[in-house]
């Protein structure tokens, strides 16, 4: 298979972004003053051009079906265009293209400034050297056109592959003289792609990873760690930043230390029970080092040698923090207990959530009942907070601190900002 050229269809291929389809289409047709159909019929409107949709599936006359796609856009323009999702892992598999020097393109039905818009705001722009959208005039349902836009100058179409989810693509591939891989994870069926004949079927989105990098392994996934003192508002951080790296198409897999499986979770009751009150601190330490080696082993290593996205509530410099400097164990006897662990993976990013001691209190005091270390005097927490510093100050590049003592969205703005996803 050439795999140097590809042209991806968007919607169901790239994206999954029926949801926002089918309310544009609902709400065109209820102002119209047509019935609207049910979901079978309305995700047929997914992948097809809308004026013959609105034609074919409603049975709507030329006038008619022109104002359902005026009134479509109206409330696709405003909003609808965003009710979408880049399926979980296409984005690594676009950046291993880019890595490999694969020509990747877009062609599609949508019109070209939503389009644009659309692989922008989700951050794909950077991984297509060409964007080829529809005329919004145009009612043709062949692709071919956006398809010849999509390629590079001078390339003849049977030098590249096309990749899509409905029989259109297939179609407008072949009429050029082009092969297509369909994919299953879309809007189209295994039925369809056999009466248009094509080229390959891949039914998962690791398929055609799999299939376009010639089972080349997924470079190694990303560790992003969240750290600072009880209450400093890290799990709320945590949750909208997996919900956003969904969103653009990562594989996320969120966890927690202490805890993250089976055998560290229990581990985690006896460490966070007010019943281990009389627990030495050497005997803390050993058991976070515990349950921190089988996280990483059962966990957090094989979702990163699957090229997933590791966030992690917690991780060694909260040790750092709470035993070497919290219980005064010091920092070798914490370092040397967490070998083994720290030679499997270190995080690729912190992020350390600094608050005032008064509102972590006030936060903490809103949310579940104090564990036994939440319950610890204020001198204790003081050393954690020296211990934070340590940790930051000796690792600068690694760990950045983000003033969490205002709004999420603020908050979340300065965690975007210190990712460095590309
Ligand atoms: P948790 O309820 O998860 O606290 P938070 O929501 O503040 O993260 O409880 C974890 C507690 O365990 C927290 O008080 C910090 C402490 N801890 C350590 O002392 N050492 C460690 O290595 C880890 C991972 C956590």
């Amino acid at each position: 298979m050439n795999r140097k050229i590809l042209i991806f269809d968007f919607d169901g291929t790239i994206a999954e972004t029926g949801r926002g389809i089918m309310n544009c289409v609902a709400h065109a047709l209820k102002r119209l003053g047509q019935p609207v159909p049910g979901e079978d019929v309305l995700r047929r409107f997914i992948g097809p051009p809308l004026y013959t949709a609105f034609r074919d599936e409603c049975g709507l006359g030329d006038e008619d079906a022109t104002l359902a796609v005026k009134y479509y856009r109206e409330r696709y323009e405003s909003g609808g265009l965003f009710e979408a999702e880049i399926y979980a892992g296409i984005t690594p598999m676009l950046k291993a293209l880019r890595r490999r020097g694969t020509y990747v393109a877009v062609a599609s039905a949508k019109p070209a400034k939503f389009l644009t818009r659309i692989i922008e705001h989700f951050g794909l722009t950077p991984y297509f050297e060409k964007v080829a959208g529809a005329d919004p005039s145009s009612h043709s349902s062949d692709k071919a056109e956006q398809i010849l836009a999509a390629l590079p100058e001078g390339a003849k179409p049977g030098d590249a592959w096309m990749i899509g989810d409905r029989c259109y693509d297939v179609d407008s591939a072949h009429s050029l003289g082009m092969k297509c891989v369909a994919v299953g994870y879309g809007y189209g069926s295994e039925e369809e792609f056999a009466r248009c004949g094509a080229d390959r079927v891949a039914r998962t989105v690791a398929e055609l990873s799999e299939m376009l990098l010639d089972g080349e392994r997924p470079e190694r996934g990303r560790m992003i760690t969240f750290e600072g003192s009880d209450g400093c508002g890290k799990s709320t951080q945590m949750k909208k930043l997996a919900g956003w790296l969904g969103e653009r198409g990562y594989e996320v897999v969120c966890t927690r230390e202490p805890g993250g499986c089976p055998i560290s979770e229990g581990v985690r009751e006896i460490l966070l029970s007010l019943d281990s009150a009389g627990m030495s601190a050497e005997c803390e330490a050993l058991l976070y080092a515990a349950a921190r080696v089988q996280h990483v082993q059962s966990v957090v290593l094989p979702a990163l040698e699957a090229g997933k996205m590791v966030l992690c509530d917690r991780f060694l410099d909260s040790s750092i923090a709470y035993q070497a400097y919290g219980r005064e164990l010091g920092e070798d006897f914490i370092r040397q207990i967490n070998r083994k662990a720290s030679e499997l993976v270190v995080p690729d990013r912190t992020l350390l959530f600094d608050v005032s001691r008064a509102t972590a209190r006030e936060r903490m005091a809103q949310g579940a009942p104090l564990d036994r270390l939440e319950r610890e005097a204020e001198d204790f927490f003081a050393r954690v907070a020296r211990g934070y510093d340590a940790v930051a100050e000796a690792e600068p590049e690694r760990v950045r601190r983000i003033d969490s003592g205002r709004s999420v969205d603020e908050v979340f703005d300065d965690v975007l900002r210190s990712i460095d996803l590309n």
